[in-house]
């Protein structure tokens, strides 16, 4: 497969997507991609984090782990995937936050014709998930992205029913991703290095 870049975007409080995120990285670059890891940083007011238990741990622990996602890495990217946590069967402010900063390469077009996919995790089952990704899809049209939902196109997909995209259920302790959650996670990250691959080889040909 030629080079392909993936950026991988997301948001998490807790954990759970930031699993999610490193098991479709995984994917991506078992399929050769480049993967570039980011977390949105956080932009609720430090008294109310302050509050809850563990949040600016957490937020501490991975932000020494990933770069902020930036303007240049959506540009670098032949492919982006967007991972949130549900906030009321939406997407979190966080990750929104980010998507709004990209209104200049909107702009400019400079997002068109890349692959888009997303992933998010909620903690109760039909807690919004399913609407948490098809919200980001809203987003990924403006933005000019090729939509790519899973399908039932890997056995993965039949296993845990999630042809959106990847997600996990965390429950009331934080549950980890279960393992059938995992394998649609890489199937996740393995897929959107392909048609990244593939639609930024149709670019190249069309601009030849
Ligand atoms: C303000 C807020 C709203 C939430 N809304 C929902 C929801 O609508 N449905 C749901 O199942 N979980 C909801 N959750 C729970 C998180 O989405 C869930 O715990 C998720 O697994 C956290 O992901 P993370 O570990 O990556 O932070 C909400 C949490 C917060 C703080």
């Amino acid at each position: 497969m030629a080079s392909v870049n993936v950026l991988i975007a997301f948001y998490s409080r807790n954990g759970s997507t930031e699993a999610l995120a490193r098991e479709i990285a995984e994917g991506a670059r078992s399929e050769g991609a480049d993967v570039r890891l980011r977390r949105v940083r956080d932009i609720v007011n430090q008294e109310i984090i302050a509050k809850v238990p563990g949040w600016k741990e957490n937020a501490d622990r991975m932000n020494g782990l990933y770069e902020a996602p930036t303007e240049a890495d959506a540009e670098w990217a032949d492919g982006i995937a967007f991972g949130s946590p549900t906030r009321f069967g939406n997407v979190s402010s966080e990750l929104k936050s980010y998507v709004d900063s990209l209104g200049g390469l909107w702009f400019q077009g400079k997002l068109v014709g890349k692959a888009g996919s997303g992933f998010t995790s909620t903690s109760s089952l039909h807690g919004g998930n399913e609407s948490t990704i098809i919200t980001m899809y809203n987003f990924m049209a403006h933005l000019g992205l090729i939509i790519v939902p899973l399908g039932y196109a890997d056995p993965a997909v039949f296993a845990a029913g999630t042809p959106y995209g990847a997600s996990s259920v965390s429950g009331q302790n934080n549950t980890p991703p279960t393992p059938q959650d995992v394998d649609v996670a890489r199937f996740q990250g393995r897929r959107m290095a392909q048609v990244a691959s593939a639609l930024k080889a149709a670019g190249e040909t069309r601009t030849k």
